[in-house]
């Protein structure tokens, strides 16, 4: 399969304050990339003081404003040859492993499925790291929470990883590698 050149990677950023911070960090080393919101997100990203920083990666930022996810359409038109949704939260992770599309971030994740796009998922507050049980999690103003994952979350994940164009990743690390992999390869097989 060729991409064309044109074709860029959509990112999707959910209401999740565990690694948002880093989700952007990454964000700002990328091109041609397009970033949508959660209505959650939109709030998080200002309850966290990180406004400034999405805004410095200077990417196209769509919210979810509307009640079809109008931006989808996007998708339809062969614009992205990847979807990113990091960090998706333990809601957006539920509603997409039992095919809900009633938001733009379920929307878009629907949409890469159903025209062969594939997805990577940044599961990030739902798997213990390290062996623990436990994970600790930015809160706002710089506080650090300890959080036990639920059955529940971790099998919504374990649901999730066998959908048909999705790559779950469980860590920051392993999502740095995950993106870098699939723009490598996209580049790899694009038309000089
Ligand atoms: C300060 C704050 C931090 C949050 N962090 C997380 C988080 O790390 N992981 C998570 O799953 N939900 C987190 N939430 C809850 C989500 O924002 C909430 O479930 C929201 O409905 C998710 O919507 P979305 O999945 O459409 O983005 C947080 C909420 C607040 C207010």
């Amino acid at each position: 399969m060729f991409y064309s050149d044109k074709q860029r990677l959509a990112w999707a950023i959910t209401g999740s304050g565990h690694y948002l911070r880093e989700s952007l960090a990454i964000l700002k080393t990328l091109d041609n990339v397009d970033v949508f919101l959660s209505k959650a997100a939109a709030e998080i990203i200002k309850q966290y003081g990180f406004q400034a920083q999405l805004d410095e990666t200077k990417h196209k930022v769509y919210q979810d404003k509307t009640a079809s996810s109008v931006p989808v359409e996007l998708f339809y038109e062969g614009k992205y040859h990847t979807l990113v949704i990091a960090p998706a939260t333990s809601n957006t992770i539920a509603k997409m492993a039992y095919g809900f599309s009633d938001s733009l971030v379920t929307n878009l994740y629907a949409q890469a499925g159903k025209t062969r796009v594939p997805s990577i998922v940044f599961a990030c507050d739902t798997v213990p790291e390290s062996g623990e049980l436990s994970i600790f999690s930015e809160a706002p103003r710089d506080n650090i929470v300890k959080v036990y994952p639920r059955k529940i979350d971790l099998d919504n994940v374990a649901k999730l990883a066998v959908v048909e164009y999705t790559k779950i990743v469980e860590s920051f690390q392993d999502l740095h590698q995950a993106v870098s992999t699939r723009l490598a390869d996209v580049h790899s097989r694009s038309p000089e």
